[in-house]
């Protein structure tokens, strides 16, 4: 028998880039035990972080955060997550938060994380966000108090993300990105009906992402909708909702470094 330790000396170098996996909308149920779990393993072979972009659940109920949190349990990989509005369904979104957080998935709410992935710095900047549409065709917040306090609610989590992403610009971080269920424009809604476009984004999210800038935005909530889009200041989108990218997870190769600076599209 021969006797092995733990080959010791420097770390790998880094690679040149961030191999990010992200979905949203998976939209798992009481029944949906073991469903991802196969993808979700092979997550260390292929990705140096999982985005989840809200609707984990159906009805928000902490019994299907337990199916989410044991889907995600040891994957290998750090897990960033935000809420959509099905996990605000049954007003139990904080317990649907702890009980995710207590798998190891750090939830994010208008705040943002730097976590070390792939030996590189990645700062994630998160919220739901919120109705409301985009420029020319959107709420105002005018007239009865219900109208004003829909579109405070999509104003104040546009605000929330800002804060978050000019936090990150303070920090040493690779690459940022905003992390949103809802959509910031309306590239990505393409294949959705137009009267429904002010319910699945606002773009209010967008003129946050703008304002300090991201390597890239990722969303959900737009089942019909398509994968690619920018800001009118040029940050890609990607809506990662599970029935637009028809795979467990999407993956995105985000450069670092000199590659970063030269502002090479993540691919693909
Ligand atoms: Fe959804
Ligand atoms: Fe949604």
């Amino acid at each position: 028998m021969t006797g092995g330790s733990a080959p010791t000396g420097p770390a790998p170098p880094a690679s040149d880039a961030v191999v990010v996996a992200a979905v949203g909308d998976i939209h798992l149920g009481t029944d949906s035990r073991g469903l991802l779990r196969p993808a979700f393993a092979v997550l260390p072979d292929c990705a140096d972080l999982l985005l989840l972009a809200g609707d984990l659940t159906r009805h928000g109920t902490v019994e299907e955060a337990a199916v989410v949190a044991e889907e995600l349990r040891g994957c290998g990989v750090p897990v960033v997550a935000v809420l959509g509005n099905h996990d605000y369904h049954s007003g139990q979104e904080a317990e649907v938060g702890r009980v995710l957080c207590d798998a190891g998935v750090v939830v994010l709410e208008g705040r943002s994380t730097v976590v070390s992935a792939g030996g590189h710095q990645v700062g994630v900047a998160g919220t739901k966000g919120f109705c409301g549409g985009f420029a020319g065709r959107s709420a105002g917040e005018f007239g009865e108090p219900e109208m004003k306090a829909f579109v405070r609610a999509a104003r104040q989590s546009a605000g929330r993300l800002a804060e978050a992403l000019a936090y990150l610009a303070d920090r040493a971080c690779d690459v940022r990105i905003a992390l949103t269920h809802f959509s910031p424009v309306p590239d990505t809604l393409a294949g959705e009906p137009l009267e429904i476009y002010p319910f699945l984004g606002t773009y209010l999210l967008a003129e946050a992402i703008d304002s300090v800038g991201a390597d890239l935005a990722v969303h959900g909530h737009a089942h019909l909708g398509t994968e690619h889009g920018l800001t009118t200041g040029g940050v890609r989108v990607r809506n990662v909702a599970q029935p637009v990218i028809r795979h467990a997870f999407a993956l995105y190769r985000l450069p670092v470094g000199p590659a970063r600076a030269t502002g090479a599209p993540p691919s693909p």
